[in-house]
């Protein structure tokens, strides 16, 4: 039996690849701070090695949101309705939830969690209107109810606070010390790859800038800052001062669905000893 939360649905993009290269050489942080949450492997990871005090937890998916604010609040009744027969893993049961909106925080939580364990790939994809577009997935046996890992997240969300909005949103609360962990919706790397269809409004190049600002006035700040980007050279530009780190992840999940293998990625630290004494070495010409 495990122990430990575990993210709660599966979400193009997660980190779980990544964990191992996200995590090394990592400092000793105060709060933590994911902006972009979605599934949350990283924040799970830490969570599960009592690295966190303190989460200020944010993403633009107003469904996403409410899943993980119910599941802190009310994670019994959400446990009793996705017990409920009208979760049922077929077809009909399938296209009648995707077609309902409810209105109550449980049952909107309780949808958002079946679509995502019964969904064609577990892959959360909005239209330009904001529905809920993919078909039924036909899994023999999802996990529709795991009520020992929601129980598990519900304790470790306890100390947390979640917000709903832009990523500028929960960056205020982020003080010297602390650690922020960026994974925006990546730029492009190509015409076919570009999945940004988590919620209706898509990440832009302009948006890109807007975060490279934030990543710098948090690095003024005295914050450690982590990024995860595609590998191309719009990014590498951007944040050409960091010296970005290239790795490689096994990726799932992409527009088509059916790519998988090894694809190159960035991350972006503030951290590293090379930047460190750049920086001082940097300072000491300056003050020459
Ligand atoms: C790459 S995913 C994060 C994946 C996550 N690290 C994981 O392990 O599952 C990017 C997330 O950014 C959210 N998002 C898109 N635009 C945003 C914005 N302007 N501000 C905050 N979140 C945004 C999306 O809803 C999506 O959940």
């Amino acid at each position: 039996m495990s122990e430990e939360a575990r993210p709660f649905i599966k979400w193009a993009g997660g980190k779980r690849q990544l964990l191992d290269e996200l995590t090394k050489g990592f400092p000793k942080f105060e709060n933590y701070h994911e902006p972009f949450l979605g599934g949350g492997a990283l924040f799970f990871r830490l969570e599960a090695e009592g690295q966190i005090k303190k989460a200020y937890l944010n993403d633009s998916n107003p469904e996403l949101i409410n899943a993980y604010s119910v599941i802190k609040t009310d994670v019994f009744g959400l446990m009793a309705e996705l017990a409920s027969p009208s979760y049922a893993n077929n077809p009909t049961a399938y296209y009648k939830i995707r077609a309902s909106n409810p209105t109550s925080r449980i049952e909107r939580a309780a949808r958002f969690i079946y679509l995502n364990k019964t969904a064609f790939n577990g892959l959360y994809r909005v239209n330009s209107k904001g529905g809920f577009n993919v078909p039924f997935g036909k899994y023999s046996n999802p996990k529709i109810l795991d009520s020992e890992n929601l129980l598990h997240v519900h304790r470790a969300l306890q100390k947390d606070e979640l917000y709903c909005g832009d990523f500028t949103n929960s960056l205020k609360h982020a003080k010297k010390g602390d650690l922020v962990y960026f994974d925006p919706p990546y730029f492009p790397i190509s015409k076919t790859s570009n999945f940004t269809s988590y919620t209706k409004a898509s990440f832009s190049e302009k948006d890109q800038e807007r975060l490279m600002r934030a990543v710098k006035a948090l690095d003024s700040h005295g914050c450690y800052v982590l990024l995860s980007n595609s590998h191309s050279n719009f990014i590498s530009d951007l944040y050409a001062e960091f010296e970005p780190e290239v790795v490689y992840a096994s990726r799932a999940i992409n527009c088509k669905g059916d790519k998988r293998g090894k694809i190159k990625e960035l991350i972006v630290r503030n951290w590293e000893p090379q930047i460190a004494q750049r920086k001082l070495v940097e300072e000491i010409v300056a003050s020459h």
